[in-house]
């Protein structure tokens, strides 16, 4: 089975080619230059760019992969959620490709392609979607932040989510309050690394809690009095460095323990984790050390898979047509605010 997926939720134009449980090629476009001087994304600007590069990503993907239009057996699209002109683009031109080609379309959540993300494994062209387990999924990225428990393949059910910022969204808003250039996540990331993450404590909302929910937008205010009291922290490369550690340690702490208290609670045996924030070195370290030390096993994202990429696009809808779900109507819109566990 040949098929082909895009993904166009934010500022990726990102095409993939999956066969028979393997992705051939996952050609991503990122659009982070265009939209750094805005210090987030633009929208408008979002579309417009997708909208000009998703016939020279299409191509490049099939070029990679060794495939002509006219061998590709299925279409697959994010529908949602996502920016409503982003996710247009991609949508539009993977139903127009159905429709040329008489091939059956597959409309895909987003947060449900990044929660399979974790099973495949590799890189294109020898990447595959591996035997999954039953788990506790962790989601982090600039948009959201789940808890989820997959019971089976496809059946699952959303845990907790957060109640006001997303995990990436306070890295990115607590970077832009030290200065440092969008996206902020990365950059706080390589900071923190040499940074003393016990110089300053930071508050972990929701962390003791028996809920699920997380709450970020707290510790960014507490970020930002600091710096309001502490103006001279941001004088010297020490001081900032260790303020990203100690903000990314506040972070990761209330991710790993929800996460980890989930797991336990549930009695499930694996882990996983995808979305954007599983970049993080620490988040990935600190899963795999609490992982190793209640007998869990992790599957962490490969790094290809954690930001938006049209791979796990690909390998999900591959997974529904295995299951026999029936296709997407090609008259059927894009769904901005499809929640997972809709
Ligand atoms: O999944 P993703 O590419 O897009 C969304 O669906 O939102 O995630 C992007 C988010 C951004 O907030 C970015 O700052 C964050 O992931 N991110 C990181 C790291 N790499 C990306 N956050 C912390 N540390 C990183 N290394
Ligand atoms: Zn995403």
């Amino acid at each position: 089975m040949t098929l082909l997926a895009i993904e166009t939720s934010c500022d990726e134009t990102s095409v993939a080619v999956v066969q028979d449980g393997g992705v051939l090629a996952n050609v991503v476009a990122s659009q982070v230059k265009l939209h750094k001087e805005y210090g987030g994304v633009v929208p408008e600007l979002a579309s417009r760019e997708h909208l000009r590069n998703i016939h020279a990503v299409a191509h490049e993907a099939m070029r990679r992969a060794g495939v002509k239009p006219q061998d590709v057996e299925y279409l697959a699209s994010t529908q949602g959620p996502g920016l409503p002109s982003a996710l247009m683009i991609g949508f539009q031109a993977a139903q127009t490709m159905a429709f040329v080609l008489g091939k059956p379309f597959y409309g895909i959540n987003h947060h449900e392609a990044h929660l399979y993300s974790p099973w495949i494994k590799g890189t294109p062209p020898r990447a595959c979607f591996e035997e999954f387990r039953p788990s506790v999924s962790l989601i982090v990225s600039g948009g959201h932040t789940i808890l989820a428990h997959v019971r089976a393949e496809q059946e699952h059910v959303v845990l907790g989510s957060t109640v006001d910022d997303a995990a990436g969204e306070c890295f990115d808003k607590i970077a832009k309050l030290i200065g440092l250039p969008y996206p902020g996540g990365p950059c706080l990331d390589r900071l923190a690394a040499n940074g003393n993450s016990s110089a300053h404590l930071f508050p972990r909302p929701l962390m003791q809690v028996a809920s699920d929910d997380f709450s970020f937008s707290g510790l960014k205010t507490a970020v930002r009095y600091f710096l309001r009291d502490h103006p001279d922290v941001l004088e010297s490369a020490s001081g900032i460095r260790d303020l990203c550690a100690s903000a990314q340690a506040a972070i990761v702490d209330v991710l790993v323990t929800k996460t980890l208290r989930a797991a336990r609670r549930l009695g499930v045996g694996c882990v996983t984790a995808s979305g954007g924030v599983t970049c993080n070195r620490l988040l990935r370290t600190k899963l795999e050390n609490e992982c190793c030390e209640h007998g869990l096993e992790l599957r962490l994202a490969n790094q290809e898979y954690c930001t938006d990429n049209a791979g796990m696009v690909g390998i999900l809808a591959e997974r529904k047509i295995l299951r026999n779900v029936p296709a997407t109507e090609l008259s059927v819109e894009i769904n901005p605010y499809w929640a997972l566990d809709d």
